[in-house]
């Protein structure tokens, strides 16, 4: 095989696809288009000089050619996997410390990641803080954690910050809200109905107090709380509207519990980014956790 000079990613596409046994599931693992996949994979294919997948109807299964190189391709990453704890291990890693802090609504899937993170390291000792937008703020500002995971962070602050998904926000009835059914709902309805909002302090109040001001439409806030979880049960109680951000419903949407509005300009577009303190050093755990969160793999 003397033209076959595959890159890491290309293996792993092809890994995916095999595991899988089918493009699409392997697509939507690797958050890649089905495109994107058939590529990767027929380029390794050029690489090889033969065809690593047959097609039987529907079905696909490896070739001769394709189970060498599947074998090939778990070698390799066992061996790169034992390098890199090995590096791990020199550079303190594997003993050290991590302290995250998540805004209330990110917690919904910073769990998740920490748990994936926390899988691929055992030894680290993870500590994990939970708060609005303002204590995520302080905590920047006094050099309390190592990275956080909050809405858009302010412009001229001493801060680092990448995006790493999308928050979109959308607003939320009970099933039997009269405006569930309707299609395109213009704004300026939505200031006779009453809210249930978060607390003074919280990204997400903060971004749909904006909105509401540019459109010129007054909202009226019948009661606030701390936590999404409140905001969704006093919701589906029918005390009112609430506008949360979809992680937070992923499961009420799904049983029918709660319903989402379609209103004009909604789902308002925000996004998380991973923040860090641009004036201090990143330890190698940190920086660990940076690349982690930062693959959309890990998500
Ligand atoms: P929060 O979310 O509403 O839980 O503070 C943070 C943000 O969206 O900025």
């Amino acid at each position: 095989m003397p033209k076959l000079k595959p890159t890491l990613r290309q293996l792993h596409v092809f890994e995916t696809v095999a595991d899988e046994l089918s493009f699409t599931r392997a697509s939507e693992r690797l958050h890649l288009s089905q495109p994107a996949v058939s590529i990767q994979v027929k380029q390794l294919e050029e690489g090889v000089g033969l065809p690593l997948f047959e097609h039987t109807g529907k079905r696909i299964s490896l070739t001769e050619a394709g189970s060498i190189l599947y074998n090939c391709s778990q070698t390799i990453r066992s061996v790169l996997e034992d390098t890199g704890e090995q590096i791990d291990e020199l550079m303190g890693i594997q003993r050290g410390k991590l302290d995250v802090t998540v805004a209330t609504t990110a917690s919904y899937f910073a769990s998740r990641i920490l748990a994936g993170f926390a899988s691929h390291y055992p030894q680290i000792a993870i500590s994990l803080d939970v708060t609005n937008r303002e204590g995520l703020l302080q905590q920047l500002e006094s050099n309390q954690c190592d990275l956080v995971i909050m809405g858009e962070p302010p412009r001229g602050k001493r801060l680092e910050s990448t995006p790493i998904m999308a928050n979109p926000l959308v607003i939320i009835a009970s099933p039997n809200h009269p405006l569930v059914g309707r299609r395109r709902v213009p704004v300026k309805e939505l200031g006779e109905q009453t809210f249930v909002f978060r607390e003074p302090g919280s990204g997400t109040r903060a971004a749909i107090m904006r909105f509401f001001e540019k459109k010129g439409v007054p909202i009226q806030i019948s009661l606030e709380m701390t936590s999404n979880e409140a905001i969704k049960q006093t919701v589906q109680a029918g005390l009112g509207l609430g506008i949360v951000s979809r992680h937070t419903v992923a499961l009420e949407l799904k049983t029918g519990s709660l319903v989402e509005l379609d209103v004009a300009h909604f789902p308002l577009k925000r996004f998380w980014y991973l923040v860090r303190r641009s004036d201090k050093p990143m330890s190698p755990v940190a920086q660990r956790f940076e690349a982690f969160v930062l693959d959309p793999e890990n998500h």
